[in-house]
């Protein structure tokens, strides 16, 4: 069975008893108290603690979904046979629809009847008083199982392993039992009786002040590793042998070593579906994670000398490959493939004189140099690792990290300092103003930047795409997609159009809406980290005749005529294919 098929089965099998199917959430959640979505039942959490109603959402109190999920704390690992950063999780989940008794029986008649797998055993929770509170064995999952089977296994576990929960700060959390397929776990049936004020690991230290209680309705929250049933339905020994990987492997040259086919593969992979939920390398948060995977695939194709191009491949191959489950990946192909080749270029530009600079340095590498090597050359601590070989096997993640948050206090610090101790008042990541004077300034060139990029698309190419922007009160400065030098003419055709717009006081106005239908409305939507169900969409014009739309959060001026009078300063380029504008307006 092609994994393909796996994911309609599963969706199919859950659908016909009564769930309504939900698309995956993107990989950048809703939810502030995470980075990145690790498990199927982030989306749903709402509904477990009755903050949202199914029935009115989904027409059902059980859903069923395929969910992408990420796993940053497991970098190091890629390479062996089993660990992956992205993966597919399958997920049929109930809020107030049924309990323990349809979970475990369709989980049973689903692995064993409709993919003939059969299980090693299966676990359950015993019970727990060391967690501030005494928590129940599961005793009722146990008879259940039994019933079911009456020669299968049933091991009684812990709190650390069958216990859930909560992700993030807080969150629904309790009992789970898990299958157990060719020695690994593949079906992971949540209990959600609970919601816990805190972390997990205050949970699990019993952390003085923080409540466990319980949740009015119980709900069901399954995570099964669609990886993982894909080795046990294809008979195969591990995930880079099933036909979710054939594609990407079979790109990359013969002779290179396993490992590092499986963590070019893996990082490839999971950047793709990262940069389509509009994700950009960057040196914080989603994007920095994404700047280190993609670093060192890089990392690999550059000591392996391997042909230019083969990395843009196995993107494209896994366009095609996921696409047609995850239109996503189609409907950015482009900006991503932009993207990449941004930060290849950036990237490039940096390693060799990184490599140089390792080899120089001498001796083993501690935290402060890999520190050096990260700020100056762009080598994250994973390709230091990678790179540095032996050199590099005593410097540790944890005093990598270390050096590098005293470094961001040292900074944050600075730019106090700068600002006369008083710090930004605006930061929104591409905007930033001190004070109110500032701000005003700063409104203005935002929307001036709007104008330049709309006319930049009806002037040069309707293909030009934004790249990156930061505003301060002095000065736009806006990164665009274009392969060549500008022609004084475009430059002043350019100016004069957002001069037009200007003059002519066009109203600039903005309106929430669904996602879905922003996009619909042919507003322009790169660039951003992330993508809530609710989007706020800035026009100017009318919806008629409108000259730009864009999804942003502004703030903006509320006419055109506010703005001033544009001026291009400079224009260079950053890398190949990309240029920079700097602008200013006046007075
Ligand atoms: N939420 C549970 C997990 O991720 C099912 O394993």
């Amino acid at each position: 069975m092609k994994a393909d098929e796996l994911r309609l089965k599963f969706l199919e099998f859950f659908k016909n008893r009564g769930h309504a199917v939900v698309p995956s959430s993107p990989l950048v959640p809703d939810d502030p108290s995470v980075l990145l979505t690790t498990a199927g039942m982030q989306q749903f959490k709402p509904y477990y603690t009755g903050d949202a109603d199914p029935m009115k959402d989904f027409g059902a109190k059980n859903t069923a979904s395929v969910q992408k999920c990420f796993r940053a704390s497991d970098i190091d690992e890629v390479g062996d046979a089993s660990h992956l950063t992205f993966f597919e999780m399958l997920g049929n989940f109930s809020f107030g629809g049924y309990f323990k008794e349809d979970a475990i029986r369709w989980a049973h008649q689903f692995v064993t009847k409709e993919l003939g797998l059969k299980i090693d055993y299966v676990t359950v929770f015993g019970g727990t008083d060391t967690a501030g509170q005494a928590i129940p064995s599961d005793t009722e999952s146990e008879r259940l199982w039994k019933e079911m089977d009456p020669a299968l296994d049933v091991h009684v576990r812990g709190m650390d392993e069958n216990f859930w929960g909560p992700t993030g700060k807080e969150g629904p959390c309790g009992p789970t039992t898990e299958i157990y397929v060719g020695g690994v776990e593949i079906w992971n049936i949540v209990f959600n009786e609970f919601f816990y004020h805190g972390t997990r690991e205050e949970l699990l230290a019993g952390a003085a002040g923080k409540t466990l209680k319980p949740l009015k309705t119980p709900g069901v929250d399954t995570g099964a590793g669609f990886e993982r049933i894909a080795v046990a339905v294809q008979k195969k020994e591990h995930v880079f042998q099933t036909d979710l990987f054939a594609s990407v492997t079979a790109l990359l040259p013969r002779d290179l070593e396993e490992r590092a086919r499986r963590i070019i593969a893996d990082h490839l992979r999971a950047s793709a579906f990262l940069l389509a939920d509009g994700v950009r390398p960057s040196n914080k948060e989603a994007g920095y994670v994404l700047r280190r995977i993609l670093r060192r695939a890089l990392a690999f194709e550059h000591m392996h000398e391997m042909p230019a191009g083969i990395f843009e491949d196995i993107l494209t191959a896994v366009i095609r490959q996921y696409g047609g489950f995850y239109p996503e990946l189609e409907r950015e192909r482009d900006a991503m493939l932009d993207a990449y080749r941004v930060e290849r270029e950036r990237f490039a530009h940096t390693l060799s004189a990184g490599i140089k600079e390792l080899n120089r340095q001498g001796g083993t590498i501690d935290a402060k140099g890999g520190f050096h090597l990260y700020e100056s050359y762009g080598l994250p601590y994973e390709v230091i690792r990678e790179v540095g070989g032996e050199r590099a096997r005593g410097l540790t993640r944890d005093a990598f990290d270390a050096e590098f948050k005293k470094h961001q206090d040292k900074s944050r610090e600075g730019a106090e300092k700068k600002f006369g101790g008083h710090g930004l008042i605006l930061d929104t990541g591409e905007l930033k103003a001190a004070t109110e004077e500032e701000v005003k300034k700063v409104t203005r060139l935002h929307t001036a930047t709007h104008l330049l990029q709309s006319a930049l698309r009806k002037i040069l190419d309707p293909d030009v795409r934004q790249m990156g922007s930061d505003i301060t009160y002095m000065r736009t400065r806006f990164d665009f997609s274009f392969a060549r030098k500008l022609t004084p003419e475009e430059l002043k055709r350019v100016e004069d159009e957002v001069n037009d717009i200007i003059r002519a006081d066009h109203p600039v106005t903005m309106k929430e809406m669904d996602y879905e239908d922003a996009v619909a409305s042919g507003a322009l939507y790169f660039f951003r980290e992330k993508y809530p169900k609710r989007v706020k969409v800035y026009t100017v014009g009318t919806d008629d005749v409108f000259f730009s739309r864009e999804f942003c959060g502004g703030p903006h001026v509320s006419r055109t005529g506010e703005i001033g009078e544009f001026r291009i300063k400079k224009e260079e380029a950053v890398a190949s294919g990309v240029r920079r504008i700097r602008a200013v307006v006046e007075p």
